[in-house]
């Protein structure tokens, strides 16, 4: 009898813990800012740097609930994500768009909803700038126009400032404001130069195996090029494989100007190396700023409507090993 009494004891003590940590839960729960997270997908290291940030900052310890939705390259996925983090109630909702065009609709149910949006990355282009409570992400198009102002710099030191230069160009996901602005940048700086011409207009959707693929197939019948103006370093590495096979050098001793987008560290690897030729960085720790203004946001302060990251940009003469080494992406 004494042995069930006891074992009836431990039960009961067992259950009160239980029940206790089960509360402490809920209540740690309510305080956490419960953030519901859509990002775009996973096309490349800058993506993940992104995604990697973005974590790091919106953890438990700091605060917060992350709610991730990877969408896959698919806007369709991130309007279902962002309906599905309304009805969840989420507090807050940060979107990393695929595309700047088609969100009217599902901010203004967020809206509706009272739930505060805050955007990462790329831009949206609604309607209602209210839509949206502020923005965080690079200034693509300073980014492209660093890219040109360099390259026309280049070609005169190299001696060619007057010479017919063909341009092949690789864009990113078409529709993206990284590819619109870099596209614009570029088009505007050939628009500008009577020697400067587009030999070709490339998919490569922002990912290492497009980029390989179109640059490949578009060498097969044409290796008159004399730049590559890669949108992203994924795309510029599929690049180099596929003027590896096809026998073209590049870089600083090479036939061809490489330039290219994000700088992360295995593109400025090669830089140092001398087989990229400038390396235009895209930050993508967004996740300090983004913590930043969910804080202010709650404390009643106001939230700039845009806050752009700092960027710099990179050729061999001012990489180190060091640097490379020490960098976050
Ligand atoms: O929107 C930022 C761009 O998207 C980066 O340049 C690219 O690597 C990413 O996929």
């Amino acid at each position: 009898m004494k042995r069930i009494i006891s074992l009836a004891l431990c039960f009961l003590i067992l259950l009160f813990a239980v029940g206790c940590s089960a509360a402490e839960d809920e209540k740690s729960d309510d305080n956490l800012i419960v953030v519901g997270f859509s990002q775009l997908g996973s096309e490349s290291d800058w993506r993940a740097a992104n995604t990697q940030s973005i974590s790091l900052a919106l953890s438990e310890e700091n605060g917060y609930k992350l709610l991730f939705d990877n969408a896959k390259q698919n806007q369709e996925n991130q309007l279902m994500a962002i309906r599905n983090f309304i009805l969840q109630g989420v507090d807050i909702i940060v979107l990393a768009p695929a595309a700047e065009t088609g969100w009217d609709n599902v901010l203004l149910e967020a809206k509706a909803a009272g739930i505060p949006v805050i955007i990462v990355d790329r831009e949206v282009s609604v309607e209602d700038e209210n839509l949206y409570m502020g923005r965080i992400g690079s200034d693509f198009l300073k980014e492209g126009e660093i890219a040109v102002s360099w390259l026309g710099n280049k070609l005169v030191s190299l001696g060619r400032g007057t010479e017919q230069i063909n341009i092949l160009h690789v864009k990113g996901t078409d529709g993206s404001t990284a590819q619109i602005m870099r596209t614009r940048a570029l088009e505007e700086g050939v628009a500008g130069r009577s020697n400067w011409t587009i030999a070709a207009q490339l998919s490569g959707e922002f990912t290492e195996a497009k980029g390989y693929e179109v640059v490949r197939d578009y060498l097969k019948t044409n290796t008159d090029i004399d730049v590559i103006y890669s949108e992203n370093d994924n795309m510029t590495f599929g690049a180099m494989r596929a003027l590896d096979e096809a026998g073209l050098t590049y870089g600083e001793n090479g036939e061809i100007i490489i330039i290219s987008f994000d700088a992360v560290r295995e593109a400025l690897g090669y830089c140092l190396e001398g087989k990229i030729n400038l390396c235009v960085e895209c930050n993508p720790l967004h996740g300090a700023l983004l913590d930043q203004l969910i804080k202010q946001y709650y404390a009643g302060e106001s939230i700039p409507k845009y806050t752009y990251v700092e960027e710099a940009y990179f050729t061999r003469d001012n990489l180190s090993l060091e640097f490379i080494e020490n960098r976050l992406y």
